[in-house]
This record gives C-alpha cells, sequence and structure tokens, in this order.
C-alpha cells in the first residue's frame, strides 16, 4: 500500500495505478476508521481494480466554535485498517498541502442545504463540496463511494458532479450500525459511558417514525413532535427530527405514494451531536 501527503505524489501514484485501464474507486474519509467506512472500502473494492482512501481532517468543513481540534486522528491505525482490506493508496495531506493561504474562490450551495444539517451548519456543506472537488480532480476517480449516513452530504455531491460535469460514478453505501442500533461514527467516541447507553434512542425514533408511516400515518406531524418530547425527557437535545423529500431535502407535511422520503434526526447528547435517518419509499 502506498501512502501520499502531497498533491504531485498522488497524481504520481494515481498514474501507476491507472495503466493498463485500470479502474480507481475513491473513498474520501477523514479518518478515525472505523466498521462504516470499512464497508465503504469494501463496496469500492468490488466494484473497481484500485481503491484509493483520502484520509484529511478538512478545516474548512468545521465552524470555528466545533470541534477541528479535538477530532479523533489515528493516522496509524487506520494505515493498519487500510493495508488489512487491501487498500492501494491512501493520501493523507498535511493541511498545508491541500489549501493555500490565498484563495480567490469559493463553491456556494444555492439550494439542498437550507434544511437538515445545511440549516444548522452554515458553510459546512460548502466546506464539504470544496474538499470533495479537490480530490475528485487530484485523483480522478472511475467511482467514488459515501455512506447514506451522511445523506444530505451525498445529495449535494451527487448534485456537483451534475453540474459541474464530474465523470464520476457515485456510490451509496448503507448506515452501518452498532449491535443496539446507533449509526457508527468516529464522534462516538466522544460519549460518556451513561450518553452511550441513551445514544440509541435517535434510532429507535426514527424506526418509531418509519413503522407509523408505513402504517398508514401520512401527517408525521404530530408523531414527531411526540418522538421529540420523548427524546428530550431521555437527555437528548434535539437539532431537528424530521420527514424531508428526498429530491429537495425539504421537509414535508403530508406524504404522498410513489414518493421517496428521508425521515432524519440530529440531536445533541452533551457535547456530541449525533445524526442517523432512514430513507424511506412510499
Ligand atoms: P467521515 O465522517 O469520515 O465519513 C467518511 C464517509 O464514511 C462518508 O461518506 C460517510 O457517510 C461514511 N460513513 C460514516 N459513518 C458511516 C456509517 N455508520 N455507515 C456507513 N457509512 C458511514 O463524511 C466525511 O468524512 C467528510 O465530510 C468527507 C466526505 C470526507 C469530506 O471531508
Amino acid at each position: 500500500m502506498e501512502i501520499t501527503k502531497t498533491i504531485d505524489d498522488t497524481r504520481q501514484q494515481i498514474t501507476n495505478l491507472r495503466s493498463g485501464g485500470k479502474k480507481i474507486a475513491l473513498v474520501p474519509t477523514m479518518g478515525a476508521l472505523h466498521k462504516g467506512h470499512i464497508t465503504l472500502i469494501q463496496l469500492a473494492k468490488q466494484h473497481a481494480d484500485h481503491v484509493v482512501v483520502s484520509i484529511f481532517v478538512n478545516p474548512e468543513q468545521f465552524a470555528p466554535n466545533e470541534d477541528y481540534n479535538t477530532y479523533p486522528r489515528e493516522l496509524e491505525e487506520d494505515l493498519e485498517k487500510c493495508r488489512r482490506e487491501g487498500v492501494s493508496l491512501v493520501f493523507a495531506p498535511a493541511r498545508e498541502a491541500v489549501y493555500d493561504d490565498e484563495k480567490f474562490l469559493s463553491i456556494k450551495v444555492s439550494s439542498l442545504n437550507g434544511h437538515m444539517c445545511g440549516g444548522s451548519r452554515p458553510g459546512f456543506f460548502e466546506g464539504v463540496l470544496l474538499i470533495v472537488n479537490k480530490l475528485f480532480n487530484i485523483i480522478q476517480p472511475d467511482l467514488a463511494v459515501f455512506g447514506q449516513k451522511d445523506i444530505q452530504q451525498f445529495q449535494i455531491i451527487r448534485a456537483m458532479v451534475q453540474e459541474f460535469n464530474h465523470s464520476i460514478e457515485l456510490m451509496l453505501a448503507p448506515i452501518e450500525r452498532a449491535n443496539d442500533g446507533l449509526a457508527l461514527s468516529s464522534r462516538n467516541a466522544y460519549l460518556k459511558s451513561d450518553e452511550r447507553v441513551i445514544a440509541p434512542g435517535l434510532y429507535r425514533a426514527l424506526t418509531y417514525v418509519e413503522k407509523q408511516i408505513n402504517d398508514g400515518v401520512h401527517t408525521p406531524k404530530l408523531m414527531l413532535e411526540h418522538q421529540k418530547s420523548e427524546l428530550e425527557a431521555k437527555g437528548f437535545r434535539i437539532d431537528y427530527l424530521n420527514v424531508f423529500s428526498r429530491k429537495t431535502l425539504q421537509p414535508v407535511t403530508v406524504l404522498k405514494e410513489n414518493t421517496q422520503y428521508i425521515i432524519a434526526g440530529a440531536v445533541w447528547l452533551g457535547n456530541t451531536r449525533l445524526i442517523d435517518n432512514i430513507l424511506i419509499d412510499l
């Protein structure tokens, strides 16, 4: 497995990997790899000759009050995990290798980010698109794999690929969960033991809403209010819990047949923000 730190070295390695018409899949990550990331790598491996993993805690997607400095960094363990999965190349740059001090351009997301995480984390998806756009240009993969856990991120990256004409196939990998239902996340490491015990409550609330919708409740407002109160009573602070259109990512009040929705929530437990979602096709 090759490990690169600079854009030039990465491009050189990619040229080598691509020789003979080999297909390359990219799995972008911020490291502290867990089973969710491994699922993405394995899916990538099934569809390409070489898997490239990027490991970079992207400063541009953290607001000043967020956890950029404390975000877990475990490069040695991550490299070992990548080696075990047969990854061909890990691109793990320092901040200076990716960002110049001088910057004349930015990417603006003009819709799809007014609600869900975009609503509560202004500038977040612009930061994500900036790095993903760079990674796509540096590595020029045939395929890139992202997780459903960050479904809004996937939808916005998909819009970028379409509107900016990246010739890259995107794949969505399902959410990997702990045995008790909690969606795996690098940030779960922040949870105190008592918080970890109640954390699966978010997924339970989402599955309850899913069941009610499947049982015919098509105006979810009241049950969402009820689920929010229950979560608050357990000690969660609610950022959002709602049903969104899969296409527009806008909240919906009345659900229609033959339409795709996302039941999604973001909550705080102490200083830890958890997100989760369930896709539903009516
Ligand atoms: P990160 O949070 O490290 O996640 C990297 C990828 O792993 C994302 O596509 C995410 O959706 C996926 N993932 C995380 N937890 C998962 C789980 N439990 N099951 C399945 N997939 C999971 O998302 C980012 O990094 C960054 O925003 C990035 C795209 C790398 C840009 O900086």
